[in-house]
């Protein structure tokens, strides 16, 4: 039972760094390995989307530049259902520099948006069949503010299922967040939607209670190794952090948005689909890169102690 998700959302070029540690300003040092891969919130998820089960369609923008046409390579290559590649040629394709250092694999990333952020509203008008197939939109915040806002309109006026991942965090407007039928912030995104430090649980139930107050009905706050919150109308539920040992976080909150909704696209309930997100995330976090690091279904059933014959 294969549901259908549309992704809208941005693409970026990401090259990475992996450090014994990070550098200070003005020093040079010498990495221990780099890569360059596909990245970006939006195709990050729209591949964990496709991985984790789901049919999918992405749309995004790229400049007319190589890491533009290393973007379409990727993304013909992937097995999307569908991709809308829209290009410009007066800002770059977006691009990503990461570090990845520390025990914990924590990065360090200096995001680019170039074409992301120049999406039209024409361009939006065209995706409007796209959104109405879908069961599932699932966007983020790294492209424009006026074309997420119109492409979450026209989801709405055709019964589509929104979700939003607030990230990278830019403020949005009340009137936004009370269309959105799923939020997913993780700690810094809430604290900076809610102005409540954000930091475990409790404190994540306290930003659940004003978020619900701006008219959200459902919304995951995803805590890292701590685990994630489920809070439907105020009914909170804590969804357990898989444990994983940790070689590369980017791209976790990607991983867990797009298992989450490949989930909900083939009908599981709302605390099933993120026990699932959690642990596809936690297998993610196992591997080096962004879309690179996204497991399959079955993995992620295995690290839930589930072989799938
Ligand atoms: O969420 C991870 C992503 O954030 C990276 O792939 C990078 O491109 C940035 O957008
Ligand atoms: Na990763």
């Amino acid at each position: 039972n294969k549901g259908k998700v549309c992704v809208f959302g941005s693409f970026n070029l990401d090259i990475v760094a992996g450090m014994a540690r990070f550098p200070k300003p003005g020093e040079s040092l010498i990495a221990r390995n780099s890569m360059m891969g596909a990245g970006g919130k939006g195709a990050n998820q729209a591949v964990a989307a496709l991985r984790a089960g789901a049919r999918v369609h992405y749309i995004g923008k790229v400049g007319r530049d190589d890491f533009g046409m290393f973007a379409r390579r990727h993304l013909d290559s992937a097995g999307f259902d569908a991709v809308t590649l829209f290009s410009t040629s007066e800002c770059p394709t977006g691009n990503a520099l990461i570090y990845v250092a520390g025990a914990d694999a924590e990065n360090m990333i200096a995001v680019d948006p170039g074409a992301n952020l120049t999406v039209t509203d024409e361009e939006v008008e065209q995706c409007r069949p796209a959104v109405a197939a879908a069961d599932i939109l699932l966007t983020q915040l790294e492209n424009n503010l006026p074309a997420i806002e119109k492409l979450i309109g026209i989801a709405k006026d055709n019964g589509t299922y929104i979700i939003l991942n607030p990230a990278p965090f830019q403020p949005v407007s009340d009137h936004l967040l009370a269309q959105v039928d799923l939020l997913t912030p993780n700690a810094t995104e809430c604290t900076l939607l809610t102005g409540i430090e954000v930091r475990d649980i409790p404190s994540a139930g306290r930003a659940a209670h004003a978020l619900h107050a701006k008219g959200i009905q459902a919304l995951i706050i995803t805590l890292g190794t701590q685990g994630a919150l489920l809070s439907v109308n105020g009914e909170t539920q804590i969804i357990q952090a898989c444990p994983a040992t940790p070689v590369d976080t980017t791209g976790a909150g990607d991983a867990f948005n797009g298992a989450l909704a490949s989930q909900l696209a083939a009908g599981a309930t709302l605390p099933e689909a993120a026990q699932f997100a959690s642990a596809y995330a936690s297998v993610c976090v196992e591997r080096a890169g962004a879309a690179a690091s996204m497991p399959t279904y079955e993995e992620a059933r295995e690290r839930m102690g589930v072989v799938v014959v």
